[in-house]
């Protein structure tokens, strides 16, 4: 089942996650419309506002691999009890590729909450915007 193989990824992910500074290790794993998983991990760095985010990671990642439309994203951290989402930067960079994601919010556990893109980022700015000028 796709849905349980791209939360598996974005956990395995996270075990990748290079993050001496916070010690917040996060795992991303995208689902393109073609059915691969493109996963990312968090990449900090000693001059700290280098960071880049997993799914930041895993976006660049896709995005230079050739894909550019997907469905779904997983992303975990170490959190473990509560739903984690990304961070507003991740959710407008996710919006560049499609206002139509699902968003699985994945606990340590494999545990999972079922949300979208949408609803994360109401009235986002898009590029279809750029074309109303
Ligand atoms: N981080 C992510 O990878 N994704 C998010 O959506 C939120 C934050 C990372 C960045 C940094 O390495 C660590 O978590 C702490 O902020």
């Amino acid at each position: 089942m796709a849905v349980a193989e791209l939360v598996a990824k974005c956990l395995q992910a996270r075990e990748m996650a290079y993050c001496p500074y916070s010690g917040f290790s996060v795992g991303a794993a995208i689902l393109t419309t073609g059915g691969a998983i493109i996963t990312g991990c968090n990449v900090e760095n000693a001059s700290y506002g280098l960071t880049v985010c997993a799914e930041r990671t895993a976006i660049q990642r896709a995005v230079a691999e050739g894909y550019r439309r997907f469905t779904a994203i997983a992303v975990t951290c170490d959190i473990k009890d509560s739903f984690v989402g990304p961070c507003g930067a991740c959710r407008q960079v996710l919006m560049e590729f499609g206002t139509e994601w699902d968003v699985y919010l994945t606990k340590p556990d494999g545990t999972y909450r079922k949300t979208s893109l949408r609803d994360l980022l109401p009235l986002a700015f898009t590029p279809a915007h750029l074309q109303k000028n």
